[in-house]
């Protein structure tokens, strides 16, 4: 039976196996070189990447694997050809396939037609994969979840859905303060609210960014408009002004609290150079963590 990552809650009962695996693949104790010899990634990106992109196919070609590269423009799929039919096709050719899209309903229709794995590289409502890098970066800053406090400050966009099941997940205590009219979704909310409240820990959502802040060992931030929101530009960064992560607000958090973000940044928009390039911030660290995070999740789903 194969499994795909749609959701972070799709691998809630091995995320303790994944993070641990990629801290084996990260320190080198584990050689995992061979382990997907002769598999192939088929890579779908309706949208820009760097970081997934690169970390997906160095990633493949680090486990013995290969990943191609497909847009939407190249494929078939651009000239009408169904999802349903281009997901039964791949699965002929090849082992896995990630998907980044514009639309949730689009992976999930990809992953109902594929009979290989499927991979959430990014859509409207989750970015799962970012999130088991964020889990990995605040593990090894911090040393574990339970009793860490995570702020995240900003649009209630994917990252911040996905965030809100990871830190349930694992037992973080969460807060999201995004501006009203931007609030994450509200199914994911509850369900976050629901699986926090069986793990012990909290996941709230707030209105005011320095309540959110406030006593944070995390503060973590992500663009104010995503990919595929461009003509909102203008009249939603307006609403969020307050939210910048500068150091007049980073005053509310722990002296030791890092800052993280899942790139790409706009700086002097939703976070300042002083913050995002300064000792408490952990960026870099958190995007060397999507590959060992990536080749955990694709040993994981594709072995
Ligand atoms: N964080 C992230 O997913 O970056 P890319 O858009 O560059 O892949
Ligand atoms: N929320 C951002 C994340 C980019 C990695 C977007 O969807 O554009």
């Amino acid at each position: 039976m194969k499994r795909d990552l749609i959701s972070i809650l799709d691998i809630k009962d091995d995320i303790k196996e994944i993070l641990s695996l990629a801290e084996l693949l990260k320190s080198g104790k584990q050689d995992a070189a061979c382990s997907l010899s002769g598999k192939s990634l088929a890579m779908i990106f309706e949208k820009s990447s760097t970081r997934t992109r690169v970390s997906f196919e160095v990633g493949m070609a680090q486990l013995g694997g290969h990943a191609l590269y497909l847009s939407p423009k190249d494929l078939q799929m651009g000239r009408g050809e169904t999802i349903s039919d281009t997901a039964k096709v791949l699965s002929h050719y090849v082992d896995g396939i990630m998907y980044r899209a514009f639309k949730h309903e689009a992976v999930l229709e990809l992953a109902k037609s594929a009979t290989v794995p499927v991979i959430n590289g990014l859509d409207d409502l989750e970015h799962p994969c970012q999130v088991v890098a964020d889990l990995l970066t605040v593990k090894e800053h911090k040393g574990g979840f339970e009793g860490i406090r995570m702020a995240y400050v900003g649009d209630g966009n994917n990252v911040c859905n996905s965030l809100l099941l990871g830190a349930a997940v694992v037992c973080m205590d969460f807060v999201a303060g995004c501006p009203e009219g931007h609030l994450p979704n509200e199914r994911i909310v509850r369900k976050a609210a629901g699986i926090a409240k069986e793990n012990r820990c909290t996941s709230r959502v707030v209105s005011d960014p320095k309540e959110a802040v406030k006593g944070a060992d995390v503060v973590y931030t992500d663009v104010w408009i995503s990919m595929g929101q461009e003509a909102e530009s203008g009249t939603k960064e307006k609403d969020f002004i307050a939210f910048q992560v500068n150091p007049s607000l980073m005053k509310h958090a722990k002296k030791d609290c890092i800052v993280m973000h899942c790139l790409p940044a706009h700086r002097g928009m939703e976070i300042v150079e002083e913050v995002i390039d300064g000792p408490n911030s952990v960026v870099f660290d958190q995007a060397e963590n999507r590959l060992h995070a990536q080749k955990a999740i694709m040993l994981t789903l594709m072995r």
